[in-house]
C-alpha cells in the first residue's frame, strides 16, 4: 500500500509486548507475569466499576455522550480549582497530544522536544510532518531552560515538557516553566501524566499564558489506564482552538461515568498514591544499596536505573524470564544501560527487588 512520505523515515511507537505473548516465550502462567513497565496502577478502582455494574442495566448507550462533556468538566473545574469552560476532554492523554500537534502544526514546521523523553511527542510531530528539534537534558536529566530558549526563539512552533519526565522522573521547576512561557513564542504542552504523584503542577500558569497547555490523564494515579480518559487545561482562547480539532465522540459513555466516579472520591485515588510514594521512597533506598547500580530520584510512579558493570539488555531479559517486565532503555542516549521500573505494591516491590539482586 503507498502511505505518505514520512512513513520512509518514520520508527512507530514501540509497542509493549502483549502479556500472553510474553508468557508463552518463557512458558510461564500470564498471572505470573508482573508489568512493571507501563507506569500504571495495581489498584483495580473496585468501587467505580462496581457502581458502574448497578448502573449498566439503565445506561443510554444507544445514544452518544454529551459531546461537550459538562458533567465531567464540571466535576474536573473542582479537582483542578480551574474554571469548566477551560478543559478539553480527550481519550487519554494521548489524544490530547495529537489534538495539539493537529492544532498548531504545520508541515515543516518546528516542535522541539527535550530528550530522553516520552516518545508519543516525537510520533505526533513526524506524523503531523513537523520538523523534529531535540534538545538534550543536562546528565542530571534537568533541563537547560535557557539554551531551550535560544534554539526556539525564532522558528519553533511547539515545544513538548514533560513533568515528571519520563523515563527519568524528574519535574522541572515552575520558574523555568514560566520564563520558557514569557520568552517563547511557542507552544508550550506540559504533559502532566504524573503530576499526582508529586503535586507539583503548571497548571495556574495556563490563567497568564496563552500558549502553555497543560496534558493530564486518569491513566496513572486514578488507576484508569484502559478507561482511557483524559483533558487538557489551557486559557479559554486557547481551549476554543482546540476544541476546533477534537472528536465530537471520541469517549465513551461508560469511561465518562468511571473517570466521574473517580473524581467523587479522590480520597481513595490520594490513598493510593500515597502507597505508592512511600514505595518509591523505600525501592529507591533499597536500589542505592545494591553496589552495581545507579538509581536516580523520581517524583513519579518509576524508577529510572542504571546498571553499572554489566550489559542491561541482560539484566531486563533475565529479569523477564522471572516474570518481571521492566523498560528497557539500555540503548536510548543519556540512560544509557538504564532501565525503568513501575512501583507496585509491597509484595511484589519486595520479589522485584529479591530477583534483580539474584539476577545481578
Ligand atoms: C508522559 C506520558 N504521557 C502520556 C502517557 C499516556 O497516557 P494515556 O494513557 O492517558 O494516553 C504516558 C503513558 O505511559 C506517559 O508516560
Amino acid at each position: 500500500v503507498k502511505t505518505r512520505k514520512f512513513f520512509k523515515h518514520f520508527e512507530p511507537y514501540e509497542w509493549e509486548t502483549p502479556t500472553e505473548a510474553i508468557a508463552s516465550s518463557i512458558r510461564i502462567d500470564p498471572k505470573d507475569i508482573f508489568r512493571l513497565d507501563t507506569n500504571t496502577s495495581p489498584f483495580i478502582p473496585v468501587k467505580p466499576l462496581y457502581e458502574l455494574s448497578q448502573k449498566l442495566p439503565r445506561m443510554a448507550v444507544n445514544q452518544y455522550p454529551d459531546t461537550s462533556y459538562l458533567k465531567i468538566r464540571r466535576a474536573l473545574s473542582t479537582y483542578c480549582r480551574i474554571n469548566e469552560d477551560r478543559f478539553v476532554m480527550t481519550n487519554g492523554a494521548d489524544e490530547g497530544l495529537d489534538i495539539i500537534a493537529k492544532t498548531f502544526l504545520d508541515p515543516g514546521e518546528e516542535a522541539a522536544i527535550i530528550s530522553p523523553t516520552y516518545s508519543m511527542f516525537r510520533i505526533m510531530t513526524q506524523i503531523m510532518d513537523g520538523k523534529l528539534i531535540s534538545i538534550k537534558r543536562r546528565t542530571d536529566f534537568s533541563v537547560d531552560t535557557h539554551q531551550v530558549i535560544k534554539r526556539t526563539k525564532n522558528k519553533t512552533k511547539l515545544i513538548f515538557l514533560c513533568s515528571p519526565n519520563n523515563p527519568t522522573g524528574n519535574v522541572m521547576p515552575l520558574e523555568d516553566v514560566s520564563l520558557l512561557a514569557e520568552e517563547s513564542k511557542a507552544i508550550i504542552a506540559i504533559d502532566e501524566a504524573y503530576y499526582e504523584f508529586c503535586g507539583k503542577s503548571a497548571i495556574g500558569l495556563t490563567d497568564r499564558h496563552e500558549n502553555m497547555i497543560i496534558v493530564r490523564t486518569f491513566s496513572k494515579a486514578f488507576s484508569m489506564a484502559g478507561v482511557r480518559v483524559g483533558y487538557l487545561v489551557a486559557s479559554k482562547p486557547t481551549i476554543d482552538e482546540l476544541n476546533k480539532v477534537r472528536p465530537p465522540n471520541s469517549l465513551s459513555n461508560i469511561s465518562l461515568e468511571l473517570a466521574q466516579m473517580a473524581l467523587q472520591n479522590v480520597e481513595s485515588m490520594k490513598e493510593n498514591v500515597a502507597l505508592i510514594v512511600s514505595e518509591r521512597e523505600r525501592c529507591l533506598q533499597a536500589l542505592r544499596e545494591i553496589k552495581e547500580l545507579e538509581a536516580y530520584p523520581s517524583d513519579a510512579n518509576f524508577i529510572l536505573f542504571k546498571v553499572k558493570n554489566m550489559d542491561a539488555n541482560l539484566v531486563h531479559s533475565r529479569l523477564l524470564k522471572k516474570g518481571f517486565v521492566l523498560r528497557n532503555l539500555a540503548n536510548v542516549p543519556l540512560v544509557e544501560n538504564c532501565l525503568r521500573v513501575t512501583i507496585c505494591t509491597p509484595e511484589i516491590n519486595g520479589a522485584f527487588l529479591d530477583a534483580l539482586k539474584y539476577v545481578l
